[in-house]
């Protein structure tokens, strides 16, 4: 169930690839590429101690880098999910990006985070480090930007990500994961049966091209309310506007937990296998997205993976933050050091 290294070993503008395994001393295991600092596998043990794979992805580089991979396991920058027309306007200069998706900016650009070598060092059996430069006009965004992801297996069953990064000049930032999870074990149907439950008393409405209507919306009484644990399918198919906007769930939640402080966001969990994974971060929101455009023929194992096969939360801030004055803020100025942490942490029912 850990991918073959070979498949993961290539050179791409002169940067050699390759496949870090780790491993806690609970027998949970990851597998990460450099090449887009890519969570290729997460074997975690279900209720009767076998390891399950969590996440889905591709059994080697090529999968990663097909044209229509739905972001797969990536790390997503230098800013995440949509900005509205590609433009920003920073210290009063206006930015242009790539639009690539609808007539929106999506999750960096086709070069984004996603799709580049990531300098790579491996501290120890639970500990992986990335490195990325991001030059100063790379994407349309201004500054040059150093960035570090750490990835460690802690023992407690946690995959913890650590965001760091660092400006020249002003820039705006929005990192985050893009794992698509099913805790039946990827590519085991949808994930419509599973449970979800969010800290989120206010989520984020969209227009029909996914850009924030700039105001938050209470969940209480919506298809989005998760206080209490809920199968992720039971509303989906509700007579809802944002549900048709989002073509099902794909909205920023907002995190009831203090800014800045890591909070628990959520909690999923598979009655088939017992598997339980609850997410903590620093970041005020989550998207959480039900894999409503997956479409891939061949996954891990030869294996198709359909729409809501898996789903994602993705922790960072609002989507179009740099156009909404009352989203909190993602720029980051010279000197200041940008951090943030989002823990998947596993147990069994
Ligand atoms: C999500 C986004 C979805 C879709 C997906 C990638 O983060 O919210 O709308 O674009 O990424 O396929």
């Amino acid at each position: 169930m850990i991918p073959d290294r070979k498949a993961f070993q290539q050179s791409i503008s002169g940067r050699q690839t390759d496949l870090f395994i780790l491993k806690n001393s609970k027998n949970m295991q990851a597998a990460i590429t450099n090449y887009g600092g890519r969570l290729v596998s997460l074997l975690v043990p279900d209720k009767n101690t076998q390891l399950v794979d969590v996440v889905t992805g591709y059994d080697s580089l090529d999968g990663y880098q097909q044209k229509d991979d739905p972001y797969f396991g990536a790390i997503i920058g230098r800013y995440g999910n949509r900005i509205a027309n590609g433009q920003f306007r920073l210290d009063g200069k206006e930015y242009h990006l790539e639009i690539n998706n609808g007539p929106n900016a999506l999750h960096g650009g086709s070069g984004g985070f996603h799709a580049r070598v990531w300098d790579a060092r491996q501290l120890d059996e639970q500990t992986l480090e990335l490195y990325y430069f991001s030059k100063d006009g790379e994407e349309g965004y201004p500054g040059n930007l150093q960035v570090k992801v750490v990835y460690s297996l802690t023992d407690d069953q946690g995959l913890k990500i650590d965001y760091q990064a660092a400006t020249d000049k002003a820039t705006i930032i929005n990192l985050t994961n893009h794992a698509y999870f099913n805790l039946d074990g990827e590519g085991k149907g949808t994930i419509l049966g599973q449970y979800l439950q969010l800290n989120a008393d206010k989520f984020v409405p969209i227009d029909e091209n996914s850009i924030p209507l700039g105001f938050l919306e209470e969940t209480a009484g919506t298809p989005f309310d998760f206080k209490e644990a809920m199968p992720i399918g039971k509303r989906i198919n509700e007579d809802n506007q944002q549900l048709k906007n989002g073509n099902g769930y794909d909205h920023t939640f907002v995190l009831n937990h203090p800014p800045k402080t890591l909070g628990l966001c959520g909690i999923a969990k598979s009655s088939e296998t017992g598997i339980v994974m609850e997410v903590l971060t620093t970041e005020p929101g989550v998207q959480f997205y039900t894999g409503n455009f997956v479409d891939v023929n061949e996954g891990k194992g030869g294996k198709a993976y359909h729409q809501r096969s898996a789903f994602c939360l993705e922790t960072q801030h609002f989507p179009d933050s740099p156009n909404q004055p009352s989203f909190p803020d993602t720029t980051l100025r010279k000197d200041e050091t940008y951090s943030s942490t989002t823990i998947y942490r596993f147990s069994t029912i």
